[in-house]
């Protein structure tokens, strides 16, 4: 008799999330099936094309100088929650969420989402940096969930300094210090179209500029625990609120998509007092909340 194939795991195991706790982050192989993984390219290669057609006056397109040319490169796209169907649908992940649940607890709230690239030939290097300070983490760890769209090898792949996320700030500093990019003490971190990396915001990592001619995609989602934002920011507490039903808006597209049939879908039920006031199916205006509108300080 044929064995039934195996069920994906409803999230990352307590192993894995050992692992992350105490790495400061986590490579999780083959997370995104092949159509989810086709549409989102797609998706994301129309918010390339616009980025590219010209150097757009727009603040969610973002061009550095190029360190071959000194032209402007486009390098990130931010908000493509709004900008884009398959992006909402992607937030909705069941396992991703349960996942995010598993570290954070049940009152998490999604908080930024860009896309970064590296562009063939003259891709931006990302000197060694962490996401933010010290100053809005609480009692559980800040993280992003990177989703590769194309493969990341030793050219384009992210480096990391492993448990960097609980050293002080004058280690952290010895590196970010560094002239160029020396990738001394570092670890490689590559991973293959489809694979998911959880990075925690306080660990220490980068990327060399990229001058061989690939193409490296990356959606970010941060997320923070609701009660961690509430007491210590960034932004202000109407925004929390405003970001759950982002989410929830996110996980019932992903259920009417073509996807949600081969998943155990994510029930959103955060504790008192973060409990989200919203009717199911209720459309919302924007998905887009500028971050500055929102900051405390
Ligand atoms: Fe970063």
């Amino acid at each position: 008799m044929k064995s039934p194939p195996p069920q994906p795991p409803d999230s990352i195991t307590d192993q894995e999330a050992q692992a992350f706790l105490r790495d400061g982050f986590l490579v999780l192989r083959g997370v995104i099936r092949d159509s989810e993984l086709a549409v989102l390219r797609r998706a994301m290669d129309g918010l390339l094309a616009y980025g590219l057609e010209q150097v757009r006056d727009h603040p969610d397109y973002a061009y550095g100088r190029g360190h071959l040319t000194g032209r402007p490169i486009l390098h990130r796209v931010e908000y493509v929650i709004d900008k884009t169907e398959e992006a909402k649908v992607l937030l909705g992940h069941p396992y991703i969420l349960r996942s995010v649940e598993k570290l954070q607890g049940k009152d998490f709230i999604p908080t930024w989402d860009s896309l970064v690239i590296k562009l063939p030939g003259e891709g931006m290097q990302v000197p060694w940096h962490r996401d933010a300070g010290m100053e809005c983490v609480g009692d559980a760890p800040i993280f992003n969930v990177d989703f590769y769209l194309d493969e990341a090898d030793l050219d384009t792949c992210v480096w990391v300094f492993p448990g960097s996320q609980g050293w002080t700030e004058e280690r952290v500093s010895e590196i970010t210090s560094r002239e160029g990019f020396s990738t001394e003490g570092a670890t490689p971190v590559p991973m293959h179209p489809g694979d998911v990396l959880l990075h925690n915001i306080l660990l220490v990592h980068g990327s060399p500029p990229n001058t061989s001619h690939k193409l490296r995609r990356v959606i970010y989602y941060e997320f923070r625990p609701a009660h961690v934002e509430l007491a210590l920011g960034p932004h202000t507490p109407a925004y929390i609120p405003l970001k759950q039903k982002v989410l929830q808006s996110c996980i019932e597209r992903r259920l009417a998509s073509s996807l949600a049939s081969a998943e155990n879908p994510y029930h959103y039920s955060p504790p008192p007092p973060f409990e989200v006031h919203r009717t199911q199916g209720e459309e919302l205006v924007t998905y887009r909340y500028p971050h500055e509108e929102f900051w405390r300080r």
